[in-house]
């Protein structure tokens, strides 16, 4: 009688074995990484201005990366910017953290770390080691760029986290916070001399099974920074005194604003940082390396020192704002957002202005999720320079998608991702 219960239970142990080993890996060994800086010399307009030394296709050389690189960059990515309520640097939907990343590494990538794949924890800001060896040749990167690159990350979603509060409009969310997450990784990479390449288009099937853990969505990799700045500043432009990741860690959603004033510069500038084109090349992070992001960015505006009230539609080749209508319509956008419980948006009608991020309505689904995460780096940029500027700004995205599109008159075929107040950010809280 005891012999086949002993069988039974070592045929269990042993079959648990070999799929925790299989899934898991065996491996505990959790890497401490460097501490990351919250500043540098590098102020914000200049590294965003950076962001046309991308390279051209064919002409690249792989980075070598050291620890310290690959800390700050995920640090920029999800770390920890409020130890108290454990927010991240990047914003994240009802502050909910959908995302994981996982860093693939080959064999000599970066000293003293083995081959392998890594999870980074933002909360011990660490990476544990999810399974040895060298997987970046199978992960069929779609672009070429990604030839010879031996360091890798991965953005997996665990959309559950998300889709619990919001149902359907997890999917939307998580895609724009791929973008947010990927213009901090933009911007703090060119920082370190890196330039970051990214692609929704790779084997996720295979990176799914060997991470274990959530979607994998996006895969980023480093290329030398081959350019030297050539930074053409327009005359509103103002290079503030915040660095890049002074800028970072004090970014915040920022709910209620001062009775100061907002002034056309300083709403130009956050539209510069948005999508303006810079030498050729639009400043917010576009996932085709070779075209311009899909956005369009349209403004309510209320009360900017300089500029009639009215809706305006920016073009970021010209930097010009054309009228749409006389109207305030930020007590339309107001009500075309959901309440939560007894929230209610009041911070959508009470900005000076609302910057509206939307997208064209692409019947593919792939297509529709590449305006998402390009809307998201969009909002991050505008988030990032409202901080330079001592402004304060959030991302709202529950609203009814057809109310914000008819307040602001959006062209046919194009939906709204993002809806911005911005307005003075009070000396404390917000
Ligand atoms: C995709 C997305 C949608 C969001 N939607 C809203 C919203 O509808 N209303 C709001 O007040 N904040 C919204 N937020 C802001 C989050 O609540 C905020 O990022 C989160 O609480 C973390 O705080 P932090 O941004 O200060 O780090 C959204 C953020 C993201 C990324």
């Amino acid at each position: 009688m005891k012999k086949p219960l002993i069988m039974s239970l070592a045929y269990i142990f042993l079959t648990y074995f070999i799929l925790y080993t299989y899934f898991v890996g065996f491996n505990n060994t959790v890497i401490f990484l460097p501490q990351p800086r919250f500043t540098s010399d590098s102020r914000l307009e200049e590294v965003i201005a950076l962001i046309h030394t991308r390279p051209k296709l064919h002409n690249y050389t792989p980075a070598t990366m050291t620890l310290y690189d690959l800390s700050q960059i995920l640090w920029a990515a999800q770390g920890i910017t409020d130890p108290v309520l454990m927010f991240r640097a990047s914003p994240s939907a009802g502050a909910l953290y959908p995302i994981e990343i996982f860093i693939f590494i080959d064999e000599g990538a970066i000293q003293g770390l083995d081959a392998g794949i890594y999870h980074f924890d933002p909360k011990t800001h660490s990476i544990k080691l999810v399974r040895l060896g060298n997987f970046i040749s199978k992960l069929e990167l779609s672009v070429y760029d990604f030839r010879n690159c031996r360091v890798v990350l991965t953005i997996n979603a665990v959309y559950e986290r998300t889709a619990r509060k919001y149902g359907l409009r997890a999917t939307r969310y998580v895609h724009l916070e791929v973008g947010h997450i990927a213009q901090n990784v933009h911007l703090q990479a060119l920082n370190l001399n890196l330039t970051p390449i990214f692609t929704l288009t790779f084997n996720k099937s295979l990176v799914k099974e060997l991470t274990g853990l959530g979607e994998p969505l996006m895969a980023i990799t480093f290329l030398k920074r081959e350019f030297e700045p050539c930074a053409i500043f327009p005359s509103y432009v103002e290079v503030n005194e915040m660095s890049v990741e002074e800028v970072i860690v004090r970014r915040r959603s920022v709910r209620k604003y001062s009775e100061g004033n907002v002034t056309l510069n300083q709403l130009l500038q956050l539209l510069w940082a948005s999508t303006h084109v810079n030498i050729g090349v639009q400043l917010a992070s576009s996932i085709n390396s070779s075209c311009d992001v899909s956005s369009i960015i349209y403004v309510a505006v209320g009360n900017i020192i300089g500029l009639n009230q009215g809706v305006y539609r920016y073009d970021p080749k010209t930097s010009e704002l054309l009228l749409i209508s006389r109207e305030d319509v930020r007590g339309s956008l107001y009500e075309a957002c959901y309440a939560v419980g007894e929230y209610t948006s009041e911070w959508v009608k009470e900005g000076n202005a609302c910057i509206i991020v939307a997208a064209q309505i692409f019947g593919n689904k792939d297509l529709l999720f590449i305006s998402m995460v390009e809307s998201g780096a969009v909002a991050q940029n505008i988030h990032l320079q409202a901080v330079a500027l001592k402004l304060g700004s959030v991302t709202v995205g529950g609203f009814d998608d057809e109310g914000i599109a008819k307040a602001v008159g959006l062209p046919a075929g194009y939906m709204p991702l993002h809806v911005i107040p911005i307005g003075p950010k009070p000396e404390i809280g917000g």
